[in-house]
């Protein structure tokens, strides 16, 4: 993978990034497709004033997600954008719409908060080292659907939670952050997936709250964190 794939926006970077900031917030764009819990983490965490960023849009390709309620109930900016004719990818209008929708909100960083579609292309051009994703697996490990439930059937007796910048592989970006959750020997999948759950609304915070603040910085695949 080149090296430049993981180039950060100098919008990250210090001191372009604090001069830039005296002007405007720093802006998130968060997608997702489901309950939104990691979505209401880092929304909570920026009431609580502890990531300096706002969050400028809400994209979802699931009309009923709970995402735009959680998100519509913080009075923040929600929108339904119907995905199109694939089942895991966005077709090139919804590709389109997506990319505009974010542009349009000025959006510094890309959250995916359990997004379920992968992101292609012009996505990927548009918005190059600034998409975070949080996958519930200690990758390389359990890519993909149902990690949790990979791990449990692995027989692992540690997995956790990963965030990660998107490239074109699947979960296969550069690692900001990961943190361990044990696997009990008595635990359900559901059981398991709840606990790292918990995990990951600790995680996600603390890495959107870093990358805001400028602290983190790349070496190759690798994520430095300044301190
Ligand atoms: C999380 O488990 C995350 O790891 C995965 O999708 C799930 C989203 O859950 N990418 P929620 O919608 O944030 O509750």
């Amino acid at each position: 993978m080149p090296a430049s794939r993981y180039r950060l926006s100098t919008c990250f970077e210090p001191p372009l990034c604090y001069s830039t900031r005296v002007s405007h917030s720093f802006r998130l764009g968060v997608l997702g497709s489901g309950k939104g819990s990691n979505f209401a983490a880092i929304a909570d965490a920026i009431a609580a004033a502890k990531i300096p960023a706002e969050t400028a849009i809400v994209l979802s390709d699931v009309e009923t997600a709970g995402i735009l309620s959680q998100a519509r109930e913080r009075r923040i900016p929600a929108q339904f954008v119907p995905p199109g004719k694939f089942r895991t990818k966005l077709d090139e209008d919804a590709e389109r719409a997506f990319v505009g929708a974010l542009q349009s909100a000025r959006v510094d960083l890309i959250v995916l908060a359990g997004f379920m579609r992968v992101l292609k292309g012009e996505f990927l051009r548009a918005f190059e080292g600034r998409i975070l994703n949080i996958h519930p697996s200690l990758l390389p490990s359990f890519p993909g659907l149902e990690a949790w439930k990979q791990a449990l059937d692995h027989g692992v007796k540690v997995t956790g939670c990963t965030v990660h910048f998107v490239d074109a592989g699947v979960d296969s970006g550069a690692i900001v952050a990961q943190q361990t959750v044990p696997v009990h020997d008595d635990d359900t999948p559901e059981t398991l997936h709840q606990r790292i759950h918990t995990a990951e609304h600790e995680l996600y915070p603390k890495c959107v709250a870093a990358i805001a603040r400028g602290e983190i910085s790349m070496a190759g695949r690798r994520v430095i964190w300044k301190k």
